[in-house]
């Protein structure tokens, strides 16, 4: 398909969705809130007084929801993209998959933290394993990361794409953790092959 019948499909696709039109109504930044909101009911990821790391933040509305759900939490996000500032929330402008910048997440908590979300996804090409591969790489990362930085009951929740990859981070994910979900949530869109894993309690 050509990329601008691409585009007309997406804002086709963009103004007709219940999700969208939501997420302007409630005040947050993207549709992504509501698949977040759902594995929340649905796992209870979130507590009081959680440290939370965001992975792949932009445009923000994960940590909108995080800090608005959560009683004197402590979030830090990063994407490669700079974001409008929310609340008490903590920025930082890279690639998380720069040693530097797992430094920086590091250093900024100087503790073990309660849960690391990941939202991370390449920009799409159009070819959907290779796509679901590169953003299954980045799901592994993140898990590795977690696997350092997470409290022993710690939670992660990450973004996959169903695929060739699959297989990789689930097996990754039953080394780490203890507890494995793979879950769709109903307002992530049922043509994409997007899932998420939630993983609890460190082994
Ligand atoms: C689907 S969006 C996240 C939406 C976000 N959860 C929200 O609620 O607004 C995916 C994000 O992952 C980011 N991303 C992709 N690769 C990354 C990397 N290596 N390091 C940091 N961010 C990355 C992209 O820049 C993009 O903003």
């Amino acid at each position: 398909m050509k990329k601008n019948k691409i585009s007309k499909n997406w804002i086709k696709k963009q103004h007709s969705d219940i999700y969208v039109r939501k997420s302007k109504i409630e005040g947050y930044r993207s549709r992504a809130v509501y698949k977040l909101e759902e594995i929340n009911n649905k796992f209870k990821i979130f507590k009081n007084g959680a440290s939370l790391i965001d992975l792949g933040a932009a445009p923000g509305s994960w940590s909108q929801l995080a800090e608005k759900k959560i009683q004197n939490s402590k979030i830090l996000s990063i994407d490669l993209k700079e974001i409008v500032k929310i609340g008490k929330v903590e920025h930082i402008v890279g690639d998380f998959k720069d040693d530097k910048n797992k430094k920086k997440i590091k250093d900024y908590f100087g503790k073990k933290v309660d849960i690391v979300l990941s939202d991370m996804a390449v920009n799409t090409t159009g070819n959907k394993s290779l796509d679901s591969i590169h953003t299954c790489e980045l799901a592994i990362e993140a898990m590795n990361f977690s696997k350092e930085i997470l409290k022993n009951n710690g939670k992660f929740v990450s973004k996959i794409f169903m695929g060739s990859s699959f297989n990789e981070v689930l097996i990754l994910g039953r080394k780490i953790f203890k507890k494995i979900n793979v879950y769709k949530p109903p307002s992530s869109r049922k043509d994409s092959k997007e899932n998420f894993i939630i993983c609890q309690i460190l082994r």
